[in-house]
């Protein structure tokens, strides 16, 4: 287990004990690194939060775990659950309103990802992370589309910086996050007369990711830190800051934005696949060909 907060979140950090006492997140990816800690910061702030994921025992587990966070049984586990199928989502939502009676805030975290070139990389590979991060994201809001307009809520789409730019091994994930930021863009408008908002927020290199793991080799990883702005790798508390902030009164007029959370490594085309760019993505190309 990683960077998983505490109550020094709240006694020493900068949000105020209890801004979302009475309120209710779900959150699909919940037992995941990143939306794990989103959750953990929600929870330490008085929030009641569903984590939906298809695991059992992962989502459990840290269901378990994110709750010692709260008030007894604040976090609900909702496994088996695929994001891609809506039938699944409404059935998140029923069980989340049977526990808590109602949703505030919606993550829309659940993504997969595999490195892979465009030689290597199937119709139906491509087709799963784009079901998985922008057809699940939909289906997500949309399960809690009545939840969102009785609360007057909250979306928060988990996006990338990967499609600012060409990131070899990635054009599957990147034209999945493309999607999600022109989704999330447009309910803002469609929704905000309905005093709905809708926000992405967009990590960049965070530690202790699978997806940092995958993407960086051990010997290039003092380099490629080197390379981002503000020298470092992020953290999932950063992340967990600005949720916190997106979700609070103070963002209350922001909406349709795109918080980028990378230290600026996006500004300086710092992506960590680099490293495996031009050589061994030709090598692959050649073994295919
Ligand atoms: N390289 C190339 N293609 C891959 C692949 C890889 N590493 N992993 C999966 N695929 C392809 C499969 O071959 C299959 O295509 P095919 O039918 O043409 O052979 C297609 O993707 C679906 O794979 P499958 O494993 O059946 O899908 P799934 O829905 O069970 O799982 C993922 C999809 C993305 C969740 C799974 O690949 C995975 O576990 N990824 C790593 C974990 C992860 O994504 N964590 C989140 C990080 S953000």
């Amino acid at each position: 287990m990683v960077n998983t907060l505490d109550a020094s979140f709240v006694t020493e950090g900068c949000w105020k004990p209890g801004l979302f006492e009475g309120k209710v997140v779900i959150v699909t990816g919940g037992a995941g690194t990143i939306c794990r800690v989103q959750t953990e910061a929600m929870v330490l702030l008085g929030c009641q939060a569903a984590i939906v994921g298809r695991n059992e025992e992962s989502t459990v587990a840290a269901a378990e775990e994110i709750s010692r966070l709260g008030s007894d049984g604040c976090v609900l586990p909702l496994y088996n659950i695929d994001v891609r199928d809506f039938k699944q989502m409404e059935e998140a939502v029923a069980r989340t309103l049977a526990r808590f009676g109602r949703i505030d805030f919606v993550i829309a975290g659940a993504a997969g990802n595999f490195i892979c070139d465009f030689a290597h990389m199937s119709p139906n590979a491509f087709k799963t992370v784009v079901d998985i991060d922008l057809l699940g994201s939909f289906n997500t809001v949309k399960a809690c589309f009545p939840q969102l307009v009785k609360n007057k809520g909250s979306i928060l789409f988990v996006s990338a910086t990967l499609h600012y730019y060409g990131v070899p091994f990635q054009s599957h994930v990147g034209a999945a996050k493309a999607g999600i930021d022109a989704l999330s863009n447009a309910l803002a408008v469609e929704l905000g007369p309905l005093g709905i908002r809708s926000n992405c927020i967009a990590p960049g290199p965070i530690g202790g990711t699978e997806g940092f793991r995958r993407l960086v080799q051990k010997d290039l990883r003092d380099k490629a830190i080197e390379s981002v702005p503000l020298q470092r790798l992020g953290t999932t508390r950063d992340i967990a800051e600005s949720t916190v902030f997106l979700f609070s009164p103070a963002s209350a007029f922001v909406t349709g934005t795109i918080s980028v959370v990378d230290g600026g490594a996006w500004h300086v085309g710092t992506h960590f696949s680099h490293n495996m760019y031009p050589k061994q993505l030709v090598e692959r190309m050649r073994s295919k060909l």
